[in-house]
């Protein structure tokens, strides 16, 4: 796992845009990982307007996010696709056929679970964007997922739907269940880029950098992958030893 540490959200946010840019430079066919979230949201404006800018194009780019709310229609402001299309999507010029986020809307979602898996098995992942969790989740793993899981539908631990609670009315509003790419997936990708800013990530980065590999901290499974990087910025290092 590499770690790059840098100041603050602005440069993490910038260094993070700068490798996927990179990418996308290199190989205009490539296929992105993306994540939901507070963390990612300066990535996507970088990226923005590095595509306004002439630098990048997405015209090539497929991607594929990490999950999605279970019956929370598509139009509501809090689902993944619409914070998908809000903050990145619709301001560049990805197909909207090369876009994939779990269809998370049905009665058998099982059977959408394998409907997303069996997409993600036909293609590899260049970089998979990730954040972390408070707890360790990555995507909708939560602690205790095995690190074979595929994509699956999860019930949301009661820590994530707290943290996620900030985004509706009140609490009873956060969803009870998503649907998430599984650890399997997640480290199928060839590249995995984890951000993790502010104070209240410390204790997780923590984990994630001195800790054990464990399926009670699912970030921890990184570490048996070999191409990793981990930019945190200084408030989220607080609590490391060095
Ligand atoms: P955040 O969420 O970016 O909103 O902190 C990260 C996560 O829960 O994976």
């Amino acid at each position: 796992m590499k770690v790059i540490k840098v100041k603050d959200y602005a440069e993490l946010s910038k260094v993070a845009s700068d490798i996927i840019s990179d990418l996308v430079k290199e190989k205009e066919d490539a296929v992105l990982g993306l994540a939901t979230g507070s963390t990612p949201i300066g990535l996507y404006k970088n990226l923005i307007e590095k595509y306004n800018n002439k630098e990048i194009s997405f015209s090539k780019v497929t991607t594929f996010n990490l999950d999605e709310y279970c019956n929370l229609p598509r139009e509501h402001e809090q689902s993944y696709y619409s914070f998908m299309h809000q903050n990145l999507f619709n301001h560049i010029d990805v197909k909207p056929e090369n876009i994939n986020l779990p269809n998370a809307i049905g009665d058998d979602l099982e059977a959408l679970c394998e409907e997303y898996n069996e997409k993600l098995s036909k293609t590899q992942i260049d970089l998979q964007v990730l954040g972390i969790g408070g707890n360790g989740h990555i995507g909708f793993n939560e602690p205790g997922t095995p690190f074979d899981q595929e994509t699956f539908v999860v019930e949301l631990a009661e820590k994530t739907r707290q943290d996620n609670a900030r985004f509706f009315s009140s609490i009873d509003e956060v969803p009870t269940h998503a649907i998430t790419m599984g650890i399997k997936n997640i480290m199928a990708a060839k590249q995995i880029l984890l951000l993790a800013s502010g104070a209240a990530k410390q204790d997780a980065v923590k984990k994630l950098i001195e800790g054990e590999i464990t399926e009670k901290f699912p970030a921890s499974v990184l570490k048996k992958h070999d191409n990793v990087i981990v930019i945190i910025d200084e408030e989220a290092a607080g609590a490391l030893e060095k």
